[in-house]
């Protein structure tokens, strides 16, 4: 229970992965903070672990700034901030480039944004873990920009580590993850989708989120990428 009495931050924490790790850290007796846009969502997701939320908007930096002010002695911050728009996905020359520039706004200027206003003011061994994703490594036609933002934030989870320490520094990289992010897909299409794996089925967000989890608890690890993902790097 290396978790336990410690302030975490779970920012994205109000579906999917991020309400995967709140729920993990919560059951190992951390305080938890859910934090997100949807103000109703966080408040009952944060009420059924007995946490609690806040609002946060990650893709304006003033948003970042003022929140950290307001809210303060966190140990470990975990990041899965995200949402479908701005996939830019498509045929390249059709690309619209301030469309495609965007694809970073949240996921990664906002990870930046909280690792300035944030991340700095861990205590030594405290964590800040932020999330890529697959795409990085196993990328799909006519999304290009997708798997170069994927790519960026392990860029930046090294440059932080080193940056930052002793605070550690992070990054979980989900494959197929079963989550609100891809209700519209179906469950034949994501069926599909998973045969390509080693582990031929979407994984859970509970799996994805024990990743973030050992990042959190494991005091010697810092600069590390780690794989979720059903063994899609090394399938055929
Ligand atoms: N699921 C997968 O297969 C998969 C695979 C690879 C990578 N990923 C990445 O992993 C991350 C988490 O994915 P997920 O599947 O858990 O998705 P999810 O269930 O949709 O969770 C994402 C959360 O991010 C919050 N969010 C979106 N924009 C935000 C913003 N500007 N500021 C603060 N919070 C914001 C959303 O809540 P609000 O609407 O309340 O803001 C939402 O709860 C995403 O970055 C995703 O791209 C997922």
């Amino acid at each position: 229970m290396k978790l336990k009495d410690k302030k975490v931050l779970v920012i994205g924490g109000g579906s999917g992965i991020g309400f995967g790790i709140a729920k993990g850290a919560a059951e190992e007796g951390a305080k938890v903070t859910i934090a997100s846009r949807n103000a109703d969502k966080i408040a009952q997701k944060a009420k059924s672990i007995g946490g609690t939320a806040a609002v946060l908007d990650v893709s304006a930096e003033a948003n970042v700034e003022n929140f950290f002010k307001e809210h303060s002695g966190f140990d470990h911050i975990a990041f899965t901030a995200g949402d479908m728009s701005s996939l830019a996905r498509g045929v390249l020359g059709d690309l619209d480039l301030k469309l495609a520039a965007s694809r970073f706004n949240t996921r990664f200027w906002g990870a930046v944004a909280v690792a300035k206003h944030g991340a700095t003011r861990l205590p030594p061994g405290g964590s800040f873990t932020f999330t890529n994703g697959m795409l990085a490594h196993r990328p799909v036609k006519g999304m290009p920009i997708v798997s170069a933002s994927a790519m960026a934030a392990e860029g930046l989870a090294l440059g932080l580590a080193v940056d930052l320490a002793p605070v550690r520094v992070n990054c979980v990289c989900p494959g197929l993850i079963e989550t609100e992010l891809l209700a519209g897909y179906g469950d034949e299409m994501l069926k599909t989708m998973s045969q390509r794996q080693l582990i031929q089925r979407p994984g859970t967000p509970e799996e994805a989120a024990e990743a973030y989890l050992t990042c959190m608890r494991n005091t010697f690890m810092t600069g590390q990428v780690l794989r979720i993902e059903g063994g899609i790097a090394i399938a055929n």
